[in-house]
């Protein structure tokens, strides 16, 4: 991932089998240029060995709230000034049972009481012990006091039992967080995402369609998730699952796209559309498979297909409308030239055919451009991209439309 923002965080780790996954949650803040310091409960340091945190983090782990060597080092008071944030995870039920009725009888709970800086818990426990009322109106007493619950998820557990109470996963818990932690811009506005390349038949077996991964735009929907916003994709064929959380509908042709699009974006906020959308489809579309040289002289006739960005950029009333271009060539005037031409609010345009980057990579690098400014986005994964460009869509968003005082 590539370096988002450089922030102190305050790792507490409970006593859960997720306790192993902190340490990879660890390593991931650490990449994205945070200093962290750990504080173990006497549970967790006997499901992972405090060392593992202390090599990961470069720092010794805490654990002890009455340990006068730790105190003299620094005192539970001045980690907690220390951090910029806090984040519980895995967070067991009885961590935020003390957490949510005020008691403090070992470090991590008393820190929690002391910070003051924003606090993160993401829960992990068994689906039962998660669902019991008690643990609900804990959570919901949390978040009344400002806490941000992430998860938990859904799935297989431990104990082999099925339901809610998995630890989201830690690159999950990383974009939450930063992108919470640095905005919170997102959260609640209703958004829409094309993602994919589109497929124009030719016959029942053939088609035209491009190299597009959907990466970039699964990557932008599962941030923008994690983000707090209402999102839908409107995807064309990947070999990418369905992002959890989010509307998600499947179409196959640009025109799908298109009616799919317009209707998702009639009351959305921002629509950005990383979709690789067919330029042309064929005039004729044959209703069973063409035989070799049926075609006349080999010629296929095409017609254009709608621009679904600059329609969506026609509406009225019109959402925040970002596009994307892939270039060959002359990149900054052709994403230039389309954003003024399809009357976009921003483009972010990328180099495709280099050794790096571009439609099936993992990673990529982003030329940003609005009428007024513009910001390169370097190298990186698309998970990172994702949350940097989402964050540079909302601060661009609220400059026009800033959040009026109540
Ligand atoms: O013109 P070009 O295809 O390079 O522009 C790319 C941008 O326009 C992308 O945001 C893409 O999703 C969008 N586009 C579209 N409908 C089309 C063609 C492109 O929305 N028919």
């Amino acid at each position: 991932m590539g370096r988002v923002i450089n922030k102190r965080i305050l790792l507490g780790v409970c006593g859960g089998i997720a306790a192993y996954k902190a340490a990879e949650l660890l390593r991931l803040l650490r990449k994205q240029g945070c200093e962290v310091r750990v504080v173990m409960t006497a549970a967790a340091a006997r499901f992972v060995a405090p060392l593992t945190f202390q090599a990961l983090s470069g720092h010794s782990v805490h654990s002890e709230l009455l340990d006068p060597e730790q105190e003299q080092a620094m005192s539970h008071i001045q980690l907690a000034r220390w951090a910029d944030l806090l984040l519980i995870a895995p967070a067991t039920a009885d961590t935020l049972a003390k957490m949510a009725h005020g008691l403090a009888d070992d470090l991590l709970s008393t820190l929690y009481l002391a910070a003051e800086c924003p606090v993160y818990v993401a829960p992990a426990m068994n689906q039962a012990m998660w669902g019991k009322p008690v643990t609900q109106e804990n959570i919901a007493r949390l978040q009344q006091h400002g806490v941000t619950v992430i998860g938990p998820a859904a799935g297989e557990q431990a104990c082999g039992e099925q339901g809610y109470g998995r630890m989201v996963e830690p690159a999950e818990i990383v974009q939450s967080v930063l992108i919470q932690s640095t905005g919170g811009l997102i959260a609640g506005l209703k958004l829409v995402v094309s993602a994919g390349p589109t497929r124009e038949p030719l016959d029942p077996v053939r088609f035209i369609s491009n190299r597009s991964s959907g990466k970039m735009g699964y990557a932008l929907t599962k941030a923008a998730v994690a983000a707090g916003a209402d999102v839908t994709l409107v995807s064309g064929p990947v070999h990418l699952p369905a992002p959890t959380g989010a509307k998600f509908i499947q179409v196959e042709t640009a025109l799908q796209m298109y009616q799919a699009v317009l209707n998702a974006c009639a009351d959305a906020d921002l629509y950005i559309g990383a979709a690789a959308v067919a330029d042309y489809r064929a005039k004729q579309v044959a209703g069973r498979k063409l035989k070799k040289g049926e075609a006349e002289d080999s010629v296929i006739e095409l017609e254009k297909n709608p621009d679904i960005v600059a329609a969506v950029a026609g509406l009225l009333p019109k959402p925040w409308v970002v596009g994307f271009a892939a270039e060959t060539d002359d990149l900054e005037n052709y994403a230039l030239g389309k954003l003024r031409s399809k009357n976009l609010d921003m483009i972010a345009a990328n180099w495709v055919g280099r050794a790096e980057g571009g439609f099936d990579s993992e990673r990529n690098a982003l030329q940003v451009f609005w009428p007024d400014g513009r910001k390169t986005l370097e190298m990186a994964d698309k998970t990172s991209l994702a949350v940097q460009l989402l964050q540079l869509i909302a601060e661009r968003m609220h400059e026009k439309n800033p959040i009026k005082n109540p």
